[in-house]
């Protein structure tokens, strides 16, 4: 049987809006946040044989990422649905890492969304949610894409009324901020103090009026401006040239501003040329053009255009 290929594009996410309530029992923090897929990608090539038995996985990563959550999805896939593989798989890494773009996450939902259809399996969504958040907090949310909000720590998903395909500007520092330690530097109150109603009304009123470039608020912001006081500083330069909302990503350290004028966003783009960042030019990545392009990547393997993308091998080809 011929060795079944497929390069799958794995995006990156921007959080317009990001409130941590406070911590809870199981150590994670208690969020309300809105996400926003952006065109911005990185990609996996994907090789897999059926085996007649064994589980062989392989991974290139030029980068060489510990613990990539590449392979760990891919081997929980595989224990998950009980496939016998010889798999290679090659990471072409673009999204920075540790910038609050979800680079890890999206990469570990692409292997959970690719493996089903080159493989053979029809996992349910549900099997491949429980994957996800097994492997962290946001990777459900790659499993959807577009835009969605997200509660309690993150994985709790709904759909969102779309953003506009605005442009997008993504700046980057050579700063590693670690997801634990931001969350620890916030100081949040345990969950058995009373929530902070003013920071809950506030959120509501910011979903309801369903314009995410205006009154969003990412609570990392105090804390990580005041360790990296040049990200506070870019933030204002990203509204100055005419961003409508300019924001930390997660917690950061990546600065995104939302351009509704493309003459703006290429304006704005040089005047970051000679600061110590890498820069990019996106959009906004609806739901419905996120599926349309994980699925045009899985074409030769999927039937129909049914999310999650599913298999057009039966089970016992192999
Ligand atoms: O879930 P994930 O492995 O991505 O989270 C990394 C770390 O970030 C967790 O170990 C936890 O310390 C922190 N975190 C949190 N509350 C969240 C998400 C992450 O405290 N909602």
């Amino acid at each position: 049987m011929p060795v079944r290929r497929a390069a799958v594009p794995s995006f990156a996410k921007v959080n317009l809006s990001l409130k941590v309530l406070g911590r809870r029992t199981d150590g994670y923090h208690e969020l309300r946040t809105v996400f926003q897929t952006v065109g911005l990608h990185d990609r996996i090539v994907f090789e897999f044989t059926p085996a007649r038995r064994g589980l062989q996985i392989e991974l290139e990563d030029p980068l060489a990422i510990p613990d990539n959550l590449v392979l760990r999805a891919a081997r929980r896939f595989c224990e998950s649905e009980r496939v016998r593989v010889a798999l290679r798989m090659r990471l072409e890494k673009r999204i920075p890492m540790g910038a609050g773009l979800g680079g890890g996450s999206g990469n570990a939902a692409a292997v959970l969304l690719a493996l089903g259809p080159l493989t053979g399996r029809r996992a349910p969504l549900e099997r491949l949610r429980a994957m996800a958040e097994e492997l962290g907090s946001d990777v459900p949310f790659f499993l959807f894409g577009g835009t969605a909000l997200g509660l309690g720590r993150g994985e709790e998903l709904y759909p969102l009324p779309e953003a506009p395909a605005h442009g997008v500007l993504i700046l980057a520092p050579p700063v590693h901020v670690s997801t634990a330690e931001a969350y620890r530097a916030l100081g949040r109150p345990a969950l058995t103090s009373p929530v902070d109603s003013r920071k809950l009304s506030s959120f509501q009123s910011f979903v309801w009026r369903a314009d995410y470039l205006s009154g969003a608020e990412n609570d990392f912001e105090a804390a990580v401006f005041g360790l990296h006081p040049e990200l506070g500083r870019w933030k204002r330069k990203l509204e100055r040239l005419g961003a409508h909302a300019a924001r930390l990503s997660g917690s950061g350290a990546a600065l995104f501003g939302v351009f509704p004028d493309r003459a703006k966003l290429q304006g704005a783009l040089p005047q970051f040329s000679t600061e110590p960042l890498k820069v990019f030019s996106t959009t906004m990545l609806s739901r419905a053009r996120y599926r349309a392009r994980v699925l045009g990547s899985l074409r030769e393997h999927v039937s129909g255009n049914a999310w999650p993308p599913a298999s057009r091998y039966e089970r016992d080809e192999l």
